[in-house]
């Protein structure tokens, strides 16, 4: 096979992340590689942990960013917390919460699950229970924005609750930072990982993590040696502390860093507040449009992130012709369903740099135009005027 260059096609992503990449990230990225220890390569390192500082509202010194995607995030945050006979209450309301119980599991410890339904809240009622029965349990791990159904559970609420029992908390802000309020430090937050492509709007292969004193004081006093040599905190440590002692681990993805600093920037040009302010807004028009057509949404308002958008798929319309259609139509990508909800539902992401006016009205505008093709019992024609009054009040 002779292969040419790969250039793939524009599309608009507006599915569960990745999310569309700002223009000066991928200009960033483009940028010139220099050695993972040069100096001024240790300067922009420093200064991706202060931003993320910033972004995760914490002056933990532990803030780094794992050279791997979320899920690596996820495993950092089990391997380096969780020992062989450790007992974790694992909230699950969706995909992730299934996967953290995995890793629980293959470390060797006790996962005692504290299951809501797919499309709520983590219920802090049920969290209170478990941790009243399971006095010897050592974290509490929660997923704060569940992205297979766009629920958002209260960080807060569960973090007191953990610190009462006097409990760790392992929480995962993949796709939360950045687009709804979240402050580690005030809420007392443990070991907490993110993701770069949700709504940091970087490109993807990054896990921001950041860690509270209590935290370190766990890993650095272990029984057994982490499992993981490439995760093992009390050796990345080595390299991500500052003061220009910084010793070779591995060779840190230069250019993916150059991207999560312009990434960072961004987002404290905008402000984090204003941040979460725009996603609230957009997330409102599009709400209004979704329902003036006739479609629900899964989860309860109170509950709803405004980043990941879960609709219920009409009776009788093709989920995957729907999304096709908009894909070859429209070059326009929403989400599918996973886990128990495939093919019941639609994930429309307004996450980071996709999450504009613009994007709200041209998704209801071709989502309406498929689905009023396919003969589906949507009401056309007032979807785009819904949203755009929305965006006017
Ligand atoms: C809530 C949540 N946790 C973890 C992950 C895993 O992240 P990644 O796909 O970057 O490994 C995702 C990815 O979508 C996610 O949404």
């Amino acid at each position: 096979m002779t292969a040419s260059s790969f250039h793939p096609p524009v599309r608009t992503l507006m599915g569960p992340g990745p999310s569309d990449v700002n223009p000066r990230v991928l200009e960033a990225l483009s940028r010139p590689t220099i050695g993972h220890l040069d100096p001024e390569f240790i300067t922009l390192m420093d200064e991706v942990q202060e931003l993320l500082r910033y972004a995760f509202c914490t002056s933990n010194a532990l803030t780094m960013s794992v050279s791997a995607p979320g899920s690596a995030g996820m495993e950092t945050c089990f391997v380096n917390l969780v020992e062989p006979g450790d007992k974790v209450i694992v909230c699950q309301n969706g995909v992730f919460g299934g996967r953290m119980k995995e890793n629980v599991e293959r470390i060797g410890g006790v996962a005692v699950m504290v299951e809501d339904d797919w499309g709520r809240a983590v219920d802090p009622a049920r969290v209170e229970d478990a941790l009243a029965t399971h006095k010897d349990a050592k974290i509490l791990a929660f997923v704060h924005a569940e992205t297979s159904t766009g629920a958002l559970s209260d960080a807060q609420a569960l973090a007191g609750l953990a610190r009462q029992h006097d409990c760790l908390t392992i929480v995962d802000t993949v796709t939360s930072l950045g687009g709804v309020p979240l402050r580690v430090e005030d809420w007392g937050l443990d070991a907490v990982y993110s993701g770069s492509q949700k709504c940091l709007s970087c490109v993807p292969g990054l896990s921001p993590v950041t860690f509270s004193q209590r935290a370190v004081d766990v890993i650095t006093s272990r029984e057994h040696r982490v499992q993981s040599w490439f995760l093992d905190l009390n050796l990345v440590l080595g390299y991500w502390q500052g003061g220009g002692k910084r010793a070779y681990h591995h060779t840190a993805p230069v250019n993916t860093l150059y991207a999560l600093h312009e990434a960072l920037v961004i987002l404290q040009e905008e402000g984090l507040e204003n941040a979460w302010a725009r996603h609230r807004s957009n997330h409102e028009a599009l709400k209004r449009g979704i329902e003036a057509m006739g479609l629900e949404f899964v989860v309860p308002e109170s509950e709803r992130l405004p980043q990941l958008n879960a609709v219920s798929v009409p009776e009788g319309v093709d989920e995957a012709a729907v999304r096709s259609a908009l894909l070859n139509e429209y070059n326009l990508e929403i989400g599918a369903g996973l886990g128990a909800m495939a093919g019941k539902i639609w994930r429309i992401g307004l996450m980071g740099y996709a999450s504009n006016p613009t994007n709200v009205l041209f998704c209801l505008g071709a989502l309406e135009a498929v689905l009023s093709g396919m003969q589906a019992p949507v009401t056309p024609g007032v979807a785009v005027a819904a949203a755009r009054a929305a965006l006017e009040a």
